[in-house]
C-alpha cells in the first residue's frame, strides 16, 4: 500500500497507527482488560456466512433507509466517540461534516471537544443524535440536553453501560490523560475547572446511581426520543421498551467496559427477539466493511453505529479520511446487497445468513 490510497477500514487502521502518538492511539484502539471483547467484537463477524438469491431484480440497488423515521443514505451511523480532537484540530466538526456529505447521522458524544452549538453552526444540517452522560451534576446535564434541543439534534442517545471507567490496561501503560490543549466543554463544566484530567477521572463525574425509574423519568420530560445504548441482555430490552426507549443500541462500548461479554453482534438475535419489532434495534461493535453492516441487518438490525473506523479516517486526513470511510463503507454495502440479491436494506431478512455462526 506504500505511497497509494488507502481502500478500505484496515488501510486507514494501519495508517492511524502511523499517524498518532502512543497514548491517543492506545485511548482509541484500545479496549478494558486483556481485550478479549475488543478482539471478538471483530471476529464474530468473521464468523458469520451469508446465504445470496440470485436471480433477483438488482439493476438498482439503493442503500438508503429510515432510523427512528429520519431518512440516511445507509444503515450506518456515526457512533459517538469522545475528545475527537486528539485526532485532528476540527475534530467533531469535521466528523459532522463528513456525515453530513455522505447522508448519514452522527452522534456526537457529551465528551466530545466541539459543543452542540459548534457542531450545528460549523456542519451542514443533517441527522444528528446526541449521546448523554448523565452526570452527578444533573443542572450540568439538563443544560447539555438543552444546548441539543436547541441547536437541531433529532434525538438523545443514553449510554448506559459505563457507570465507570473500563480498566483499559493501554491507558495504564501509557499514562493517557487528555492534554491541556483539548478540553471537553461539558467536562469542564462539570469539573468547574480546565485542568487536564485522566479519562476515569472524567467518568468519576457520571452518575453510578442511575436506575430504570430515572431513565422512565427523562425519557417522558425529555422532547427528543431517547435511544438507550449498551443493552446487552433481553431482560434489559424488554425493560427499555416498557421505560420509554423510543430505540435500543445493542453495544459493549466498542469492548472498553466489561471484557469478557459476547461480540455485541452474537446478542443482537437475543435483543431482537425480546423486543419483537415494538422498536428499532442498532448494533455496534467491530463494523470494519459494508458486508457487516448487511450481516447486522439479517440477523435483525435497522442499522449499525461505526465508532472507530470513521475516527480512523479522521485521525489519516480529516473531514476528507472519515468522508472517505463512510464512503467506502456504503459502497460496500451496496455491493454486498447487490451479490445478496437485494435492493435495498429492507430487503435483507434472516434467511439471508446461516443462523448458525462459523467457528474454523
Ligand atoms: C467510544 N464509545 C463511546 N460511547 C459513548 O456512548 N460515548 C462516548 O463518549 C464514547 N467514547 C468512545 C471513545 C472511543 C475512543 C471509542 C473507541 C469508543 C463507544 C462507541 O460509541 C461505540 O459503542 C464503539 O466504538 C463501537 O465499536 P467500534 O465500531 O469502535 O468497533
Ligand atoms: C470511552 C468513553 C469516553 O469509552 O465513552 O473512552
Amino acid at each position: 500500500m506504500a505511497g497509494s490510497e488507502p481502500i478500505n477500514v484496515a488501510d486507514y487502521e494501519r495508517l492511524a497507527e502511523r499517524r498518532l502518538e502512543p497514548g491517543a492511539h492506545g485511548y482509541f484502539a484500545g479496549g478494558a482488560g486483556a481485550e478479549r471483547t475488543l478482539r471478538d467484537n471483530v471476529a464474530a463477524f468473521g464468523r458469520r456466512r451469508l446465504r445470496p438469491r440470485v436471480l433477483v431484480d438488482v439493476s438498482r440497488v439503493s442503500t438508503a433507509t429510515t432510523v427512528l423515521g429520519t431518512p440516511v443514505s445507509m444503515p450506518l451511523l456515526v457512533a459517538p466517540v469522545a475528545f475527537q480532537r486528539l485526532v485532528d484540530p476540527d475534530g467533531e466538526v469535521a466528523m459532522a461534516r463528513a456525515a453530513a456529505a455522505v447522508g448519514t447521522a452522527m452522534c456526537l458524544s457529551t465528551l466530545a471537544t466541539s459543543r452542540p452549538s459548534e457542531v450545528a453552526a460549523g456542519a451542514p444540517p443533517g441527522p444528528r443524535w446526541f449521546q448523554l452522560y448523565c452526570f452527578r451534576d444533573r443542572g450540568v446535564t439538563r443544560a447539555l440536553i438543552e444546548e441539543a434541543v436547541e441547536h437541531g439534534f433529532d434525538a438523545i442517545v443514553l449510554t448506559v453501560d459505563a457507570p465507570r471507567a473500563g480498566r483499559r490496561e493501554r491507558d495504564l501503560r501509557t499514562g493517557f490523560a487528555l492534554p491541556a490543549d483539548v478540553s471537553a466543554p461539558a467536562v469542564a463544566a462539570a469539573v468547574g475547572s480546565e485542568e487536564p484530567i485522566t479519562v476515569k477521572e472524567v467518568f468519576d463525574l457520571v452518575d453510578p446511581a442511575l436506575e430504570w425509574d430515572d431513565f422512565a423519568a427523562l425519557a417522558s420530560d425529555c422532547r427528543l426520543p431517547i435511544v438507550l445504548k449498551g443493552v446487552q441482555t433481553a431482560e434489559d430490552g424488554r425493560l427499555a421498551v416498557d421505560h420509554g426507549a423510543a430505540a435500543i443500541v445493542v453495544s459493549n462500548h466498542g469492548g472498553r467496559q466489561l471484557d469478557g461479554v459476547p461480540a455485541s453482534l452474537d446478542l443482537l438475535g437475543e435483543v431482537v427477539e425480546a423486543v419483537a419489532g415494538r422498536r428499532e434495534v442498532l448494533v455496534d461493535g467491530g463494523v470494519r466493511r459494508g458486508s457487516d453492516v448487511a450481516v447486522a441487518l439479517a440477523l435483525g438490525a435497522r442499522a449499525v453505529l461505526a465508532g472507530r473506523a470513521p475516527l480512523w479516517g479522521l485521525a489519516v486526513d480529516g473531514e476528507r479520511g472519515a468522508r472517505r470511510v463512510l464512503e467506502i463503507l456504503r459502497s460496500e454495502l451496496e455491493l454486498a446487497l447487490t451479490l445478496l440479491g437485494c435492493s435495498s436494506p429492507d430487503a435483507v431478512t434472516a434467511e439471508h445468513v446461516r443462523r448458525e455462526p462459523i467457528f474454523d
